[in-house]
């Protein structure tokens, strides 16, 4: 359900990204305390349509009785109308309509060593993991190697060299700048999963990480996954966030709309379909949602989350690019197929968490539980 917030500051970043700052009332409070990582979905209706993105928290978590801090960073994205309007028109107590945070690439602060590889944008879930983890656990260390093009791009300069200058014994920064020379740190050029297979065990105790998480790019995030691999890194230490799906990254075969958000969020690489069975000619979807459930014919071709729709509207979805997760439902019975599946862990759809917008039905009956 989408709450109107005010806004409360908008920060200029970079040339191409800002900071907003949300003002959460007294009565959504507990609806808007955000774990470390999770994101948010933002809604804007334009020509009576509806724009919806999701975008990732980088301010702290707070704890009871403090007020929640809704800040999240948008990265202009070419064409982008959500982040356009952000950038350009977006300003002091203007109204967006926003949803209670969400997403499992969340690091909930406890003792131990933890690391991230994140590329551009991808920062900003990163930024609030290191930051509330570091305040909390006075025994955690966190390690951030973050890739940009230039410094000059680099969102959240000040906020990570101020995780430096407070924690320096226990956060390290290493910096990669793909475009430019730096004086310090690495040498210029991306973070692919050759270079990372090299200087992950020369920065780290690899094996005695407690937790990766990567957050970036698809090319990025799949580089440093097959790096950690390579490395002997169990599956279930690392927890991916993609920020930017192109339909040609090779997973799925694309039938979602575009998913070129700026910070849309919540992912595993993790692809392929449920279930390979032949599409059946008519299909009929139950689906159980805030308590209530309904019974629908599924039309030709459209995706499970069209079908809630068109009765439903308060089923949840952001990008409909199976990138954020937010229209994720437990598959009750029946199979269905996923075209592509970029936020369901493997563990999820193992335990039979699908994708609405990203599902059609293979079997004549299909029934769906978003309260799960
Ligand atoms: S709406 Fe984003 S994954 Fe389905």
């Amino acid at each position: 359900m989408f709450h109107p917030l005010r806004v409360r500051e908008v920060e200029r970043l970079t040339d191409d990204s800002v900071a907003v700052t949300l003002t959460v009332p007294p009565e959504f409070r507990e609806a808007f305390r955000h774990t470390p990582g999770q994101h948010i979905a933002l809604r804007r209706i334009v020509a009576g349509e509806e724009i919806r993105r999701t975008y990732s928290i980088c301010a702290p978590a707070t704890e009871e009785p403090a007020e929640p801090v809704l800040r999240v960073g948008i990265r202009l994205v070419d064409g982008g109308e959500f982040s356009t309007y952000a950038l350009k028109e977006l300003s002091v107590g203007d109204t967006v309509e926003a949803m209670a945070p969400t997403g499992r690439f969340v690091l909930e602060p406890r003792a131990g060593h933890f690391a991230a590889v994140v590329g551009g944008s991808g920062i900003t879930p990163v930024l609030s993991i290191a930051a509330t983890l570091l305040a909390r656990q006075p025994s955690a260390r966190f390690c951030l190697i973050r890739s940009d093009r230039t410094a000059a791009s680099t969102m959240f300069l000040e906020e990570v060299a101020d995780l430096k200058d407070r924690y320096p014994d226990r956060f390290q920064l290493v910096t990669a700048l793909s475009r430019e020379e730096q004086q310090a740190g690495l040498p210029s050029g991306r973070l692919d999963e050759e270079r990372l297979a090299g200087l992950l065990p020369a920065l780290l105790p690899v094996a005695d990480i407690d937790g990766w998480f990567l957050c970036g790019p698809f090319g990025l995030v799949q580089g440093a996954e097959r790096a950690l691999r390579g490395l002997g890194v169990a599956r279930t230490r690392i927890h991916e966030e993609i920020f930017h799906v192109d339909d040609d990254d090779g997973a799925g075969t694309g039938t979602g709309t575009g998913t070129g958000t700026a910070s849309v969020t919540g992912a595993s690489a993790a692809t392929g379909s449920m279930h390979t069975a032949a599409p059946p000619t008519a299909a009929t979807l139950t689906a159980t949602l805030d308590g209530r459930s309904g019974n629908w014919p599924v039309r030709d071709g459209e995706s499970l989350l069209e079908t809630v729709l068109r009765s439903r509207a308060d089923a949840p979805y952001a990008c409909k690019g199976g990138v954020c997760g937010t229209c994720r439902a437990f598959l009750v019975s029946g199979e269905v197929r996923m075209d592509r599946n970029y936020a369901l862990e493997l563990e999820e759809t193992e335990a039979g968490y699908v994708l609405a917008c990203q599902s059609h039905p293979a079997t004549a009956e299909v029934e769906l539980d978003f309260d799960r």
